[in-house]
């Protein structure tokens, strides 16, 4: 931090389970750097990603005495950097901020780009605003304790990025993850700190390049969505509780390559290859019996939220994509039958 000049009181916002992961260590390094810092507990889960507790850090932050000088410091995962985020950019009109994600999605995803938000009632991310952090600091090391389906879940996210960012990437996790491989499930490259490096430090870039051409979501940034219309329709249609959001993207993925080949627009070999890099993140790929009624609900939702056009994107080889507002629904649910059982 000081290195980026940032020297004045920060105060570092994290949920319990991450100060005991990392607290000792975070003491140490601030300690060390001389930054005066006070710490505030926040409360953790998507269920507390609200406007109460926003109301609350602000609270915390005016009690502490913190200024306009003062730099957010957001240590933990997607939540606490979306939570601690959206009180930067409110805070006295807005706290320089400093995101330290510490789960894998974080690292390759909810950390970079700038976007906050807490949860209304049953909307997620329904209040937010666009803050930019001055610096992310992203360690893999600190990944060690996740669980795997943590780092499954951040993993969709890395294969998303790479079908629609790079070709040379989407290739390298094909070798590291499926190549040659006869085992089904979780390759033990996700065990190796050097291959998580690599993976953030490739989502970063192409997710950063992608947000600095359009910022504030006016037309490229949107490629980010590969698989999160069908992915945010499983969701809501199993109301979160049977997915992880990764888990759902990735069939999200799968089904957006299925239109993708039903329409010549991308080979069955590129969705064949994205099945295996997936199963090789741990991560399913077959659908199981969800609710159609939901599920075409959930669909229409995210229709109207658009003013009437469902945008989608469409993956058509790895590196390349393409925007189309003419998916239906029945061609929806077909590509999910093409990837169930
Ligand atoms: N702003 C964006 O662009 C963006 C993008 C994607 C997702 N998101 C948001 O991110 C959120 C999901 O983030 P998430 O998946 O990181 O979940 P999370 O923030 O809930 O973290 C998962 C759990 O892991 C714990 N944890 C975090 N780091 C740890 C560590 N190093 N060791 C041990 N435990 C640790 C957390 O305390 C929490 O209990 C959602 O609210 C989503 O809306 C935002």
């Amino acid at each position: 931090m000081v290195a980026r000049g940032l020297r004045s009181r920060a105060f570092v916002c994290l949920p319990a389970a991450v100060r005991d992961a990392l607290g000792g260590q975070l003491a140490a390094s601030l300690e060390a750097a001389g930054v005066p810092w006070d710490t505030i507990a926040i409360r953790d889960g998507d269920g507390e990603k609200t406007l109460e507790q926003a109301g609350e850090l602000i609270d915390g932050l005016a009690a502490l005495g913190a200024e306009r000088d003062a730099v957010a410091v957001a240590v933990g995962g997607g939540v606490t950097g979306d939570l601690v985020g959206f009180v930067a950019s409110v805070y006295m009109r807005g706290l320089r901020l400093v995101q330290v994600p510490t789960t894998l999605l974080a690292q390759v995803d909810a950390s970079i780009g700038g976007k906050t938000g807490v949860n209304t009632g049953g909307a997620k991310n329904l209040i937010g605003s666009f803050h930019a952090p001055v610096l992310v600091l992203s360690d893999p090391a600190v990944l060690r304790g996740l669980p795997r389906r943590e780092i499954a879940n951040g993993m969709a996210e890395v294969v998303k990025t790479a079908l629609l960012g790079s070709a040379a990437f989407f290739a390298w996790l094909e070798r590291e993850l499926a190549g040659g491989r006869e085992a089904a499930g979780a390759s033990p490259a996700l065990g190796r700190i050097e291959f998580l490096e690599r993976c953030i430090a490739e989502c970063a870039a192409i997710k950063a390049a992608i947000v600095e051409r359009d910022p504030f979501e006016a037309g490229e940034r949107r490629v980010l969505n590969l698989g999160h219309t069908v992915g945010h329709a499983l969701e809501t249609a199993g109301r979160y509780a049977d997915w992880t959001h990764g888990e759902a993207v990735a069939v999200g993925m799968m089904a957006a390559l299925h239109v993708a080949v039903g329409r010549g627009r991308a080979t069955p070999a590129c969705l064949d290859a994205t099945r295996r890099v997936l199963r090789g993140c741990g991560l399913s790929t077959s659908v199981p019996a969800v609710d159609e009624g939901a599920l075409r609900a959930a669909l229409s939702l995210d229709k109207k939220r658009r003013a009437g056009r469902l945008h989608f994107v469409l993956p058509v080889a790895p590196g390349a994509v393409d925007i189309v507002d003419d998916v239906t629904e029945a061609e929806l649910l077909a590509a999910l039958q093409g990837e169930s059982g």
